[in-house]
């Protein structure tokens, strides 16, 4: 499984980058909001920290908008991934730059019937956003495995990206199901290293290492 970090703020992708277990970063509009930084320069930063796929999402909500808004995005640098909503101007254009190599993640997507037609569309990605299904008290991770079951009957390529993640559980349970990515907040990311059993043992481990007198160099 891949992980993303999902935010636009530069210091946490480095700080992440650096323990070697994120393949790559998603961003939205309301990130960049977030971030207060200028969109096309945080996106060329976040590249040349994140030799991974970087997704920038378009504004335009017509195909021939977004069409033109993704190629200014892909020229930013190579592993720019652009970010279409699912809808079928968002469909139109993601077929018409996935037909000229640009990779595409087709986001906003809340049922199979929507992730069914982002495969159709060549999407390199597709987004179900599980935390806000879950919101409006809708099981998200049901829709992820309706979506691994679709691509796995017809052998879809797009891979599934499950978005929206709010917790730890909800990545394990991502895992389960086979989405090929999860991205998440930093904060989730860190937490799927945490257990209270870890930070007791290793408590006593450095209290009996000590009380031996020894040392490892
Ligand atoms: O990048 C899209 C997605 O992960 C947004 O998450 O928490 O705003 O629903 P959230």
């Amino acid at each position: 499984m891949k992980f993303f970090a999902d935010t636009a703020n530069v210091d946490e992708i480095r700080e992440l980058a650096e323990t070697g277990l994120i393949d790559g970063v998603t961003t939205n509009p309301s990130l960049i909001k977030k971030s207060g930084a200028d969109f096309k320069q945080t996106i060329a930063a976040i590249c040349e920290i994140m030799p991974g796929p970087v997704s920038a999402e378009v504004a335009a909500t017509d195909a021939a908008g977004m069409e033109r808004e993704g190629r200014r995005l892909a020229e930013i640098a190579e592993n720019v991934v652009v970010k279409l909503p699912l809808t079928i101007d968002g469909l139109k254009a993601c077929r018409r730059l996935t037909d000229d190599g640009v990779m595409t993640n087709v986001t906003l997507c809340f049922s199979a019937n929507q992730a069914l037609l982002a495969a159709k569309a060549g999407a390199t990605f597709v987004s179900p956003f599980i935390g806000r299904l879950d919101d409006i008290h809708i099981d998200g991770l049901i829709l992820i495995q309706e979506i691994r079951t679709i691509y796995n009957n017809y052998a879809f390529r797009t891979e599934i990206l499950a978005a929206s993640i709010r917790s730890a559980n909800h990545v394990r349970e991502c895992a389960l199901i086979g989405a090929d990515v999860a991205t998440a907040p930093p904060d989730v990311l860190k937490a799927l290293a945490s257990h209270p059993l870890t930070d007791k043992g290793l408590e006593t481990f450095l209290k009996d290492w000590a009380s031996t007198g020894q040392s490892v160099i």
